[in-house]
């Protein structure tokens, strides 16, 4: 498929839609700015790879000088080491014989490590890597304010840490946290006294591994982390334009729709509907940014249906007509469909999410 011009004005007729477009001339910006960033404040960047669920994603972002990536769950990393990546971190507590027996396999073909909050975690992958030669790298997840997984002090994470220590087929990779949006100090210091105390005690602590794009600018506050883990900001969307994080232009996934319905003079209906830009409103008002009438509203969305509110907009958009949006949050619509489309300037193409809805 061959089209004229970018994005917004591109001859999209061709295209079924809904549809998810992907922009790689931002994209490669997007990962070039903040891998430049990172590399500026001499911080690691392993890329959160469930933003994008793409092999050719996570290739671009290491080529431009990520350490490896991250994912979340061990599909997601099956399908990224079948792509050749070497290094892997899985940021969750994985627990049950048969995901163990894969993280057994997997570890057979890339670099892995994971993370673990409680003795029953480091239990199972204790039981499972046995050898000393071949040990899997453990990381201790903290909770430094987020309220999600994590040992709640440095105390339990000496606790935790000799347990990872003293198993033979594990070796203790140091600290990891899902930090708290805001101020990054106190970040810095529940790390700092953690690994100090695991320092204190004969414990290694080589790797700190902090996260989160809405405080990737800010990433070097937190001194003591050695890495940075962000996923949102390869496609920025409209939640990162609302907190000024990005530009409505650094957004490189938006979702094609086309009006399928005038009811009334301030109603159009669209062919995306929940099932298409999900129903996450992260703290914001309507389901997404129509680029082509910003004062336009996506009031509400049943699956198949989003009804667009013109009260407050000049804009008329006619049946047939398509429409840009981006999403409130990129990552999980990445999550709905099988394929993408790729725009690389003039060339359209169609590619398959191979990591989506890999869930276990
Ligand atoms: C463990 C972990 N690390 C990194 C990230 C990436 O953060 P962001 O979505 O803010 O880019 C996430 C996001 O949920 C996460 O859960």
């Amino acid at each position: 498929m061959d089209y004229t011009s970018q994005a917004e004005t591109v001859v999209t007729n061709d295209i079924m839609t809904p549809a998810v477009i992907i922009d790689t001339h931002i994209v490669q910006k997007n990962i070039e700015k903040l891998q430049s960033h990172c590399d500026q404040h001499g911080i690691l960047l392993r890329p959160h790879i469930k933003t994008h669920k793409l092999p050719s994603m996570a290739q671009r972002q290491i080529s431009a000088g990520a350490i490896g990536i991250t994912c979340q769950k061990i599909g997601e990393a099956e399908t990224m080491a079948k792509a050749d990546i070497k290094d892997i971190l899985i940021t969750y507590n994985i627990i049950g014989a048969q995901k163990l027996h894969r993280l057994e396999k997997l570890a057979q073909r890339c670099s892995l490590s994971v993370v673990a909050d409680n003795a029953y975690v480091v239990d199972g992958l204790a039981k499972t890597f046995t050898k000393a030669e071949y040990p899997l790298e453990v990381l201790i997840e903290c909770d430094t304010g987020a309220n999600r997984c994590g040992v709640q002090s440095a105390e339990e994470a000496l606790d935790l840490g000799r347990l990872i220590h003293n198993a033979s087929g594990l070796t203790l990779g140091g600290l990891m946290t899902y930090p708290p949006m805001g101020d990054q100090s106190q970040v810095n210091n529940w790390l700092k006294r953690a690994k100090d105390l695991l320092i204190e005690n004969g414990l290694p602590c080589p790797k700190i591994s902090n996260g989160g794009t809405p405080n990737m600018w800010r990433s070097q506050d937190v001194s003591v982390a050695t890495e940075h883990r962000s996923g949102t900001y390869i496609y920025n969307d409209r939640s990162l334009v609302q907190a000024g994080l990005c530009r409505i232009e650094d957004c490189a996934l938006s979702v094609l729709a086309t009006v399928v319905s005038r009811p009334t003079d301030d109603r159009a209906v669209i062919d995306a509907g929940s099932k298409m830009l999900t129903s996450d409103l992260l703290g914001m008002e309507g389901f997404g940014l129509i680029k082509e009438a910003q004062d336009a509203k996506i009031a509400s969305l049943s699956e198949e249906h989003g009804i667009l509110d013109l009260s407050n907009s000049k804009w008329s958009p006619k049946v047939g007509d398509q429409i840009h949006i981006i999403p409130n949050h990129a990552c999980v619509v990445s999550n709905m469909v099988d394929y993408v489309y790729l725009l690389d300037g003039h060339h359209l193409e169609k590619t398959a999410v191979s990591a989506r809805g890999l869930v276990t």
